[in-house]
């Protein structure tokens, strides 16, 4: 299947906005992709596609779940929006997108932190997590101090630094949830822990 095919399924399962978002996050993974030296086309892929299951249906997210045998590991995962559309999703690009690809259904599982075993800590999942803060659809001006977070790790990111583009965004994420009063996954924390004490590489 072509990104052009992708493309044209991906409209009838997103509103408009979250479809304008997910170009957004496609060029941003193109970009990052670049200067990362990682495969454009699956990055393309991922960003794409990575809210693929946010706007389904209460009974199609049940079906999936049950389907997909989707474990719950976290009882904070059971919020859709935040985390579980992540592992939804996987299961969906697999089944509506014919993806076979492990990277790429990695990245779009974790992409909301869940299931640590998962191409957790691959480049383009961090990529992808960094791209959905950054890219250029997405307008934080309304929350100021975000607004400023965010352009900061645009321009970390962009520079080559994804450890440190990694920790200013899992530091935005925490204060993000806070303010909005959503569960902090543990895996945040434990990914905090392992990025400032060295036991995990990124560039
Ligand atoms: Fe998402
Ligand atoms: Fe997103």
């Amino acid at each position: 299947m072509k990104i052009e095919t992708y493309i044209t399924k991906l409209k009838n399962l997103l509103t408009e906005s979250r479809f304008t978002h997910s170009v957004g996050a496609m060029q941003t993974m193109a970009e990052l992709a670049d200067i990362y030296s990682l495969d454009r086309q699956k990055a393309e892929t991922i960003g794409l596609l990575h809210d693929a299951a946010k706007d389904l249906s209460k009974e199609v997210i049940d079906r999936i779940i049950k389907e997909g045998k989707i474990r719950i590991q976290h009882n904070c995962e059971m919020d859709y929006d935040n985390y579980l559309h992540g592992p939804v999703g996987a299961y969906l690009i697999q089944k509506e997108f014919e993806i076979t690809d492990q990277e790429i259904i990695d990245a779009i599982y974790v992409h909301t932190f869940c299931d640590c075993d998962r191409n957790f800590n691959n480049p383009l999942s961090w990529c992808l997590r960094i791209s959905d803060l950054i890219e250029p659809n997405r307008d934080w001006t309304k929350m100021g101090w975000m607004d400023v977070g965010v352009k900061e790790l645009r321009k970390v990111a962009l520079q080559g630094h994804m450890k440190e583009a990694a920790l200013i965004h899992l530091n935005l994420v925490i204060k993000l949830f806070k303010t909005n009063t959503v569960t902090i996954h543990p895996n945040i924390y434990r990914c905090i822990d392992e990025l400032s004490s060295n036991l995990l590489y990124l560039p």
